[in-house]
């Protein structure tokens, strides 16, 4: 019979021993307290200058089905072939973790129709993507991208409004890089351009020296052996045909324009035949913000991008033109630490240190923190600690402007102590009135 009223104690559950340690994943990073200024500081000023240009944030999912990949980011390309993270989930649907934003935000596209708003739509989508690729400085597998896209434009002020805009960026966060450019024309010019590109690898004395990956390449991908990273194949892509040499009349008029534009508005930019980039739903622009690196081996890729006007359309969405652009988080903040970039806080030099003497003093104490909270003034505090020379000592730590002390005497007689950490002058204040006093003194008010 159960005895009613009794109350039954859980037994501490065994666990098994824990191992000695966890460590992440490799590839993967941690955000450390000291790290998010910086990461601050990047998408600030990404998000600020996207704003102004008329872009809206929008968000999707981590996972999508694999075959949103291999349709548009391309079946032979290494992200799919290579470095997705991609699994089989429990009703047996074929799932990746986003290995890059462009074909979730196509596919959001058209699920939400957003045809039918008024176009151009302009989108801002930030957050984190997986690629299974080997780690090294700058190369994670885990990152984040701050991505912006204008669909429903097919202009060339397009693609310079997006170049001008990440170089703007780069810019603005202080980071001197070049705009690496080219076009890869479009469904009518470039078949022409691949015979040529394939009679060229064809010949023996070119083939021969190809990787082993590029000879596979010239089979099911020609243009990505451009860009191949070996030595031997970077020397024969230097002789090899050029697509703006075969690109047709509206694709060259096009990129005409853009270079124009670029010069117009002092955006330094180099055409570089080779850059055909990883992904295969590119047509006529593709561009990418280089930097040379101190410590990679090769110049740092910060972002890229290009226009893709048959995407939406292969996606099962209406013919819609499209272009844009992203900047890789971790790159920038890569960058910026290269250049000992220092980003200055709130918590860099607090305006106020509240130090307080026993539990009526901490009370008060609490409440007066959220009163200067609300005047904007910047407080730091150590409620926990008892001792008054300890806290002293944190409040010149973090530098302080000053510090109000409330000890038991203060409590008493409805005062509070202002000590100026400068000069180290103190002066009794009415409690009622430090509120003003300190907004006025700290120019607040
Ligand atoms: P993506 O060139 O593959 O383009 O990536 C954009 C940027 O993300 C790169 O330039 C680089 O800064 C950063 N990135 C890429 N992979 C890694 C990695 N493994 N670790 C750290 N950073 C990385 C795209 O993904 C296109 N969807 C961009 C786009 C948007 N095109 C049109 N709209």
């Amino acid at each position: 019979m159960v005895e009613k009223n009794k109350t039954t104690v859980a037994r501490p559950v065994k666990h098994e021993a824990a191992p000695s340690s966890f460590r992440r994943l490799k590839g993967m990073k941690d955000v450390l307290p000291g790290d998010y200024p910086v990461w601050d500081f990047v998408l600030r000023t990404a998000f600020r200058l996207a704003d102004f240009h008329g872009f809206e944030r929008v968000d999707t999912p981590v996972l999508e089905n694999l075959s949103l990949y291999e349709r548009s980011s391309g079946r032979t390309s290494d992200i799919v072939t290579k470095e997705m993270y991609s699994f089989v989930d429990k009703s047996g649907d074929r799932i990746a973790l986003r290995p890059e934003a462009t074909p979730g935000i196509v596919r959001s596209y058209i699920e939400h129709g957003w045809l039918n708003l008024p176009q151009p739509v302009k989108t801002l989508w930030y957050g984190p993507l997986f690629r299974h690729d080997k780690p090294q400085l700058g190369r994670y597998r885990q990152h984040h991208q701050i991505n912006f896209d204008i669909f429903g434009e097919a202009s060339p002020l397009a693609d310079v409004q997006v170049i001008f805009l990440a170089h703007q960026i780069v810019s603005d966060l202080g980071i001197k890089a070049q705009v690496d450019i080219n076009s890869l024309g479009c469904s009518d010019c470039r078949p022409n351009y691949i015979n040529k590109l394939l009679a060229y690898y064809r010949e023996k004395k070119h083939r021969d020296q190809l990787c082993q990956d590029c000879r596979k390449r010239l089979l099911k991908n020609p243009l990505r052996v451009l860009d191949c990273k070996e030595p031997a194949c970077i020397n024969v892509a230097r002789e090899a045909p050029q697509m703006v040499d075969y690109l047709c009349d509206p694709c060259k008029q096009h990129f005409v324009k853009i270079l124009e534009f670029l010069d117009g508005l002092s955006v330094p930019y180099n055409l570089n035949s080779q850059l055909v980039r990883g992904l295969d739903y590119y047509t006529r622009t593709v561009f990418e913000l280089v930097v040379p690196s101190q410590t990679a081996e090769r110049p740092l890729s910060l972002g890229g991008g290009g226009r893709y006007d048959q995407l939406v359309e292969y996606l099962g969405g209406r013919p819609t033109p499209a272009c844009g652009f992203a900047l890789g988080v971790e790159r920038l903040i890569l960058q910026l630490d290269e250049n000992h970039v220092k980003v200055a806080t709130s918590q860099d030099q607090p305006d106020i240190f509240l130090a307080q003497l026993g539990d009526g003093a901490r009370l008060k104490s609490l409440l007066l923190f959220e009163e200067l909270r609300q005047v904007g003034l910047t407080i730091r505090q150590s409620f926990t600690k008892d001792s008054l020379k300890a806290q002293l000592a944190l409040a010149s730590q973090v530098g302080a402007k000053y510090t109000l002390i409330i000890g038991q005497k203060e409590l008493l007689d409805g005062t509070i102590l202002l000590r100026d950490m400068e000069s180290g002058s103190q002066e009794v204040l009415d409690f009622k009135k430090v509120k003003t006093i300190m907004a006025k003194r700290l120019g607040k008010n």
